[in-house]
């Protein structure tokens, strides 16, 4: 249950915007969270209740997953079969990076799987994210700017690939 309860101050933590982590007072017997703030508004608020409660969010933890929305992937992957080894795919606005995480176990650039094939993941975000292994990071690149295509086209050149699909 301590976990748990430390699984919220870091979503909290991570997640809030215009709330005022400092000071923090945590309940260890009841789970519950405490961010004493002037500044919290009803949005905030209403947020972070939906973190606490979400299930998803509670899940990505589990799985490791930077934030829910790997799910959303997931789900779109088995249901319509995009993604398979072997796969070169761009992902652009990439930050956190949950799906560079889906992308990186469902197209096998790490070769985790040496009886597939091996793809190749580019993940670029103009703001600044962790490193995804298996993945090229292109952090505080704007897909926009023709430096960061210039960077995206000699990537995938550099891994074989001299044509798109879409
Ligand atoms: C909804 S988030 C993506 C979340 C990501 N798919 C995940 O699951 O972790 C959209 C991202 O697009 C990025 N973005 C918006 N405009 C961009 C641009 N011109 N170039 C690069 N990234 C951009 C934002 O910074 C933001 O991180």
């Amino acid at each position: 249950m301590q976990k748990l309860g430390t699984y919220y101050l870091d979503v909290a933590l991570r997640g809030s915007r215009g709330i005022s982590t400092s000071p923090i007072r945590m309940n260890g017997k009841s789970n519950s969270l405490f961010l004493k703030s002037t500044r919290r508004k009803k949005s905030s608020h209403e947020w972070l209740q939906r973190q606490l409660h979400d299930p998803y969010v509670k899940w990505a933890r589990v799985e490791q997953y930077r934030c829910r929305s790997a799910f959303k992937l997931l789900e779109i992957d088995d249901k319509h079969k995009i993604l398979s080894p072997g796969m070169n795919v761009v992902d652009c606005g990439a930050a956190p990076g949950s799906w560079t995480q889906v992308l990186v176990k469902r197209c096998n650039p790490a070769i985790n799987d040496p009886s597939q094939p091996a793809g190749s993941i580019i993940s670029l975000d103009i703001q600044d994210f962790l490193p995804v292994e298996g993945a090229h990071i292109l952090a505080k690149s704007d897909i926009t700017a023709k430096e960061t295509q210039d960077a995206v086209l000699n990537l995938l050149q550099s891994t074989g690939v001299f044509s798109l699909d879409n």
